[in-house]
């Protein structure tokens, strides 16, 4: 799987590197979250690269959104106008559901291949602008699929205030469409103390990820720099071996199914069983097996 770097700083070692090319990923977050902060970021470190850009945005128009994003550090984002590398597409006055079943193929037709990088902020009035639910499952698919034929997409999506209940009707199905979701959070400290900001990887298709909860800082200039976190562990293999070595030592399971388990274990590691008892994995494959 081919990595994107993406941008912001001190995530790509908990996805694994980055974002896998030519994948949706959402990111989640109440309003002043940082979600706007995050797909401005993420275009910026390809526009940077030389890499095309293509920022839809569905509230706010081009000349708002530069502004903006002066306002953040980042004058430079009108220059990669100027030169013809990052390309707006104002959707706000327009009717999404005949700009994306056909204006958008035939915008993608003429980008396809360009290995661009994509962001739509925020996804969320797409999902406001039909009423059936079987509607808005193939719109949101639909943009989806389209756009990873340019690049490697970021949508971002407005998520309304109810603690730990993250899939709302509103944000249900581009989670479940989505290659992989980032819930950006506050929690209070406490008393008058403020807030803390956390991003989690909830979600992540085809690739390993942090499951942590990891805080970040939204810096002038800099933008969305996570704070320091445990170093990922060494890749060992220790578990998985003594795993193996259990079950080939078991007459009662079938040679097969033998085959078939310890072909499992040669693609995970230490980490992987860390929350896991041995002794009980090791008895639930022989409950079910023998
Ligand atoms: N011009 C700026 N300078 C410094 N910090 C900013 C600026 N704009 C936004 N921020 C900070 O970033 C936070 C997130 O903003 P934003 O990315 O627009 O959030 P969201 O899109 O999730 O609503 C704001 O709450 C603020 O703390
Ligand atoms: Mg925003």
């Amino acid at each position: 799987m081919k990595k994107i770097r993406s941008g912001i700083f001190g995530l790509n070692p908990l996805l694994d590197g980055g974002f896998n090319e030519k994948s949706t990923n959402v990111i989640l977050g109440v309003p002043g979250t940082g979600k706007t902060t995050f797909a401005t970021q993420f275009l910026k470190r390809g526009l940077e690269m030389k890499q095309p850009a293509i920022f839809i945005s569905l509230d706010e128009n081009q000349d708002q959104i530069i502004h903006e994003a002066r306002e953040r550090g980042w004058p430079e984002m009108e220059k990669f106008v100027d030169e013809g590398l990052l390309l707006f597409i104002d959707a706000s006055g327009k009717e999404f559901t005949t700009f994306i079943r056909d204006e958008l193929p035939k915008f993608v037709s003429k980008w396809s291949g360009a290995n661009a990088r994509v962001a739509i902020d925020p996804l969320t009035p797409v999902i406001w602008a039909v009423e059936n639910r079987y509607d808005q499952r193939e719109l949101i698919s639909i943009l989806m699929k389209e756009l990873k034929k340019i690049g490697t997409v970021v949508c971002t999506l407005e998520e309304y205030g109810i603690e730990d209940q993250i899939s709302s009707k509103e944000t249900i199905i581009p989670m479940y469409l989505a290659d992989s979701v980032i819930h950006l959070k506050y929690v209070r400290k406490g008393g008058d103390k403020g807030f803390n900001r956390l991003l989690e990887i909830i979600k992540y298709r085809n690739s390993r990820h942090s499951k942590q909860s990891h805080q970040y800082n939204i810096l002038h200039g800099f933008g969305i720099m996570l704070q320091q976190f445990d170093e990922p562990k060494k890749v060992t293999k220790k578990i998985p071996s003594l795993i193996k070595r259990n079950l080939i030592k078991e007459k009662k399971l079938p040679k097969n199914i033998k085959n078939m388990l310890t072909n499992y274990l040669e693609s995970l590691n230490d980490h992987d069983f860390e929350e896991l008892d041995i002794p009980k994995v090791i008895q639930n494959l022989m409950e079910e097996y023998t």
